[in-house]
């Protein structure tokens, strides 16, 4: 059977005063039907364009330029907007970042529930009521909140009725993009753990994307790791458990730990590269404390380091000594002065 979401060398790019930006430059992975796959990276690294990629909203400055994206065995990128706008919401919904942005605030958010309904399918009104108050119960909001509007919610409710709207019509495949980004970090952990809840119990296929490490680990089954428009590792639950791209090493480190809470925090010094002249090499040299001569002059390709489990560098068989060295802020650090 076909994947539920097949991504192939993806390339975009958005057209810039300053030149081409290769945004997302040769991305792949599949998410099969009931996993949960979580894209993760600093913010810049393409995560967000992927997902309007895969939704069929790329701005206008921004296209495929190579690629595919296979929804259930059928690539979407030249569909014709009537058709996207007919799958969007039906078979992909989308959580956004900022649950504002999603609501309008003249309108109730039943109504506004009520509308993404009306489009798609031809349901009796109490069918959609019923539909409507299920799934508010599923996002733990009172039914009686159904007649407010949008600015009568907290934010954390707001994203509740957000999620509520993405799986009205039980969509085969839902888009979470940093969902609960600039809400307090409890209501951070209460909505994530719902949707985690809510894909367990549905069995939803689902990606997430967010630029935390420890979310990823916490909620999702497989895990993509992006650096400035490249996945540089991939697999299942042992890309955290034993990670071996130096970058991954250190978004490990940047994030709490939930079994080890006196662990110290180490950020990764310096930024990612320009996407519009992005260096030869591997991309992460400039960044790595592991860095050689040669890694600055030859791009690592991603290769299996075990089944289902690859990693982009050209050290992998010191990846358990990288293991032990990332631990020390100390070479981050100096890697950091010497960027
Ligand atoms: N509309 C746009 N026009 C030009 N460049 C863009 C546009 N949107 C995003 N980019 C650039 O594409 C890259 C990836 O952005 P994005 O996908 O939003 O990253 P992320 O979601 O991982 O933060 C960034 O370098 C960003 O500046
Ligand atoms: S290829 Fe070199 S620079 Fe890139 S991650 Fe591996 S060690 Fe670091
Ligand atoms: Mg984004």
């Amino acid at each position: 059977m076909a994947s539920v979401l097949e991504v192939v060398d993806l390339h975009i790019r958005y057209g810039t005063g300053a030149g081409e930006a290769r945004a997302v430059d040769g991305v792949s992975f599949s998410i099969e039907a009931g996993e949960y796959l979580g894209l993760v990276g600093e913010s810049g690294c393409g995560k967000s364009t992927i997902a309007k990629a895969v939704l069929g909203i790329l701005p206008p400055n921004g296209r495929v330029a190579a690629g595919e994206i296979r929804f259930q065995g059928r690539d979407i990128v030249r569909l014709p907007p009537a058709e996207f706008r007919q799958m969007r919401w039906r078979d992909i919904a989308l959580v956004p970042q900022s649950a504002m942005n999603g609501f309008d605030p003249v309108y109730t958010v039943e109504q506004q529930i009520e509308e993404a309904i009306v489009a798609h399918v031809s349901w009796p009104a109490a069918e959609r009521r019923k539909r409507i108050e299920e799934l508010f119960a599923m996002v733990g909001l009172e039914r009686q909140r159904l007649s407010d509007y949008p600015h009568q919610f907290s934010g954390g409710m707001r994203q509740r009725a957000m999620i509520a709207m993405a799986m009205v019509l039980d969509p085969t495949l839902v888009v979470a993009d940093e969902p609960t980004t600039g809400l307090d970090v409890i209501v951070q952990d209460q909505i994530l753990q719902r949707i985690k809840a809510i894909q367990e119990q549905l069995q939803k296929t689902m990606l997430l994307i967010t630029h935390d490490m420890a979310v990823v680990a916490e909620n999702c089954d497989k895990i993509a790791v992006m650096y400035a428009g490249r996945v540089v590792e991939y697999g299942g639950k042992e890309v955290f458990r034993t990670p071996h791209h130096p970058y991954t090493l250190g978004l490990c480190n940047a994030f709490p730990d939930l079994d080890d809470r006196e662990r110290e925090l180490i950020s990764i010094p310096g930024a990612p590269p320009s996407l519009v002249d992005p260096p030869r090499g591997c991309r992460f040299a400039p960044r790595c404390p592991f860095a050689t001569p040669h890694c600055s002059d030859v791009d690592p390709p991603l290769v299996e380091v075990a089944p289902g489990h690859s990693a982009a560098c050209h050290y992998l068989d010191r990846a358990a000594e990288f293991r032990r060295m990332s631990e020390d802020p100390e070479i981050w650090r100096r890697a950091g002065e010497a960027a």
